[in-house]
């Protein structure tokens, strides 16, 4: 059966655990997969990107497939062909679609007239990609991830806090996000998350004191207080925000042993201090590594799966 991955909840958890498993794999035997051999796979980027990009070339050359890296300001795209249409017409060239766009409609109508699967590589309201990758790290230093306590700290209505709510939960995590009023996640997504964390044991709980929140808590991610396209939305992006910025009296709250993520890039001084990135705590190399990691994993499985 074709499948996209379009939002974090389109994999169940024992599916998302077999991504990761994947990946942990071909961590360690990066060359030894060949699954992609004889395919192609165009990654178009509307926002820019230095991560997904490099990652995305990266691994779809490691798997044996060919790569083609497109700025989806230079396609017809732009000039007003319409998604339906390049859909059609690339899944008569390509084996797979990687797209970075807008809104998330957008990604859902290239993926309705594919006959090839089709993976979010961000959109404005969900990033998962980003977030599986960051499941791997944290397992990577935590050994398992149900039960442990996720605190998200930003803008609680972007693409990272809520692909973290979706894919943190179907993970059986306990996630806490911590935003100012005005910038809380979406609601349907937090019902999505409640219904996922029937299943799992997860939880979904919104805060807006940053101290409450982190209080004892295994994990903190942070993002930029301002994503990609709403630089001149005239919001105020700084005074609701100062508070949780990620510092090294606010990471004391958390557990002893608890780790910080970050999908980068960051803009240090502003939501994390340089003590904090570059401290011990740190995992955010290791996270951006391990883009190359489960993302190819992820393509593996979805290529497998369409296949059935
Ligand atoms: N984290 C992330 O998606 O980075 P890029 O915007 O550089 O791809
Ligand atoms: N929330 C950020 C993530 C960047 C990887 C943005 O959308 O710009």
């Amino acid at each position: 059966m074709l499948r996209h991955f379009l939002r974090d909840d389109d994999v169940s958890p024992a599916e998302q655990k077999a991504i990761l498993d994947l990946a942990d794999a071909l961590k360690a035997d990066p060359l030894g997969n060949k699954t992609l051999a004889g395919k192609s796979i165009t990654a178009i980027f509307e926002k820019n990107s230095t991560r997904t990009r490099f990652s995305f070339e990266v691994g779809i050359s490691q798997l044996g497939g060919h790569p083609v890296i497109v700025d989806g300001r230079s396609m017809q795209l732009g000039r007003e062909e319409t998604i339906e249409d390049t859909s059609r017409v690339l899944s008569r060239y390509v084996d797979g679609i990687v797209w970075r766009t807008f809104a998330q409609k957008r990604i859902e109508t290239m993926a309705s007239a594919a006959s090839i699967p089709v993976v979010n590589a961000l959109t404005d309201e969900f990033h998962p990609c980003q977030v599986l990758t960051d499941l791997m790290t944290i397992r990577e230093r935590k050994g398992e991830l149900a039960g442990l306590t996720l605190v998200y700290l930003g803008d609680g209505a972007n693409n990272m806090a809520h692909s973290l709510l979706l894919g943190g939960i179907t993970a059986g995590m306990h996630v806490r996000v911590v935003s100012p009023l005005g910038f809380q996640p979406d609601q349907q997504v937090m019902v999505d998350a409640k219904k996922r964390g029937e299943e799992t044991g997860g939880t979904a709980t919104a805060f807006t004191d940053p101290y409450e929140a982190v209080s004892g808590a295994d994990v903190l991610v942070t993002d930029t207080w301002t994503s990609m396209g709403q630089e001149n939305d005239g919001l105020d992006r700084v005074g609701p925000f100062r508070a949780l910025q990620v510092n090294a009296e606010l990471l004391k709250k958390a557990a002893d042993d608890a780790i910080v993520l970050h999908c980068l890039p960051a803009h240090r001084g502003w939501e994390i201090t340089d003590e904090v990135i570059d401290g011990p705590a740190s995992a955010v190399w290791d996270e951006a590594e391990n883009r190359l990691h489960a993302q190819k994993a992820l393509l593996v499985w979805l290529f497998e799966e369409s296949r059935r």
